[in-house]
């Protein structure tokens, strides 16, 4: 059996018309659900929810709205970045290229690079790999937009998205991975991914990822823990999630926002702090438990790097990097880099 069969038989194919495609991976529907996940996360001493689980649409809304706060440096340092990029990204690229991005983007970031693309291109290929089907939105977003561009949306993880790409054609990939979404991964799962990112890129193709990066503490616990609440609320909502779609009973009156850099991991740690001894149920996941006064459910890391650490964590996954572009404050990072 060849590559493209092997896809065929892993994925659903819906064509929608002829800029705009998915293919759906049979593969997820084996993964564990919400509510076992959930079971296994909270049924245990050390609590913790998977911060994938923010984003439903409220979550989503939410983030978009941090985004945008004054303290929440990341996006729009990122995003001056990215402007500055204007002249030189394009020089590594040509006609040749497609652009993938690991989270589906309609956002600025996006169409930044998107942008280069379609200056450079007749025509632009676009596969934004994302587990949800929330990229079906964001294509559409874009296509209105975008008169040059085809759009394949691969609706799965980004391993599995990744693979798909690797039997697909020969065609030279950039892979995005923007907003230090990267940051949220433990230590030891970032590292595997960057080595499957690596042992699926071929010779020529390029990966560009957004990093944020080590610095004031202040400036980092206020990204945080914003004056609006806007994070808080984003965190919580996490907990209404878990109430609608789990038929659980938690109280988010009963819960505060807690966040707080630790210097030795370099990382943003997310909590909800238990304001009382209670007990929560949670129905669909079979769980009822019982929570101190100021016990602590582990909700999110968001690691931050120095330039050294991201220099070794790339080679160390077998990348040889081309460029490490920073904003004038040194806040936050894009690095540019190819496989050995
Ligand atoms: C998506 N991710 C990169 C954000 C971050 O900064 O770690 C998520 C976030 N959590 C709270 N604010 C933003």
């Amino acid at each position: 059996m060849n590559d493209l069969t092997q896809n065929n038989l892993n994925y659903k194919k819906y064509v929608v018309d002829s800029k705009l495609r998915y293919f759906k991976s049979h593969a997820s529907k084996i993964e564990k659900t919400f509510a076992e996940e959930i079971s296994s996360t909270l049924g245990i001493d050390s609590k913790f929810i998977t911060p994938k689980f923010f984003y439903d649409k409220k979550g989503s809304e939410l983030f978009e709205k941090i985004c945008t706060l004054p303290e929440y440096y990341p996006t729009r340092t990122e995003i001056g970045i990215l402007k500055s990029l204007r002249t030189e990204l394009p020089c590594y690229l040509d006609e040749s290229f497609r652009l993938v991005e690991l989270g589906s983007g309609a956002s600025v970031k996006t169409r930044l690079i998107l942008d280069m693309f379609t200056s450079l291109q007749n025509t632009t290929e676009y596969f934004p790999i994302d587990i949800s089907e929330i990229l079906t939105e964001s294509s559409e977003i874009l296509l209105n937009d975008y008169d040059n561009l085809r759009i394949t949306g691969i609706i799965d993880t980004y391993e599995g998205g990744l693979e798909f790409l690797k039997n697909y054609s020969d065609k030279k990939n950039l892979i995005l991975f923007l907003g230090s979404s990267f940051g949220n991964f433990s230590p030891i799962d970032g590292r595997k991914l960057l080595q499957t990112i690596n042992s699926t890129m071929k010779p020529g193709d390029l990966f560009l990822i957004g990093l944020d990066l080590v610095k004031d503490i202040r400036i980092l616990e206020s990204a945080y823990d914003d004056s609006q609440g806007v994070t808080a609320q984003f965190n919580l909502n996490v907990l209404s999630r878990i109430n609608d779609e789990l038929d659980a009973d938690f109280d988010l009156n009963n819960f505060s926002h807690h966040s707080v850099y630790n210097v030795e991991h370099q990382r943003i740690e997310m909590y909800l702090k238990s304001l009382l001894r209670q007990t929560v149920v949670v129905s669909k996941s079979n769980l009822s438990m019982n929570l101190e006064k100021n016990e602590l459910i582990h909700t999110e890391y968001s690691h931050k790097y120095s330039l050294d650490q991201i220099r070794e964590l790339l080679e160390g996954a077998g990348f040889v990097i081309n460029h490490i572009w920073l904003d004038e404050k040194k806040y936050f990072s894009l690095t540019l880099v190819s496989k050995v």
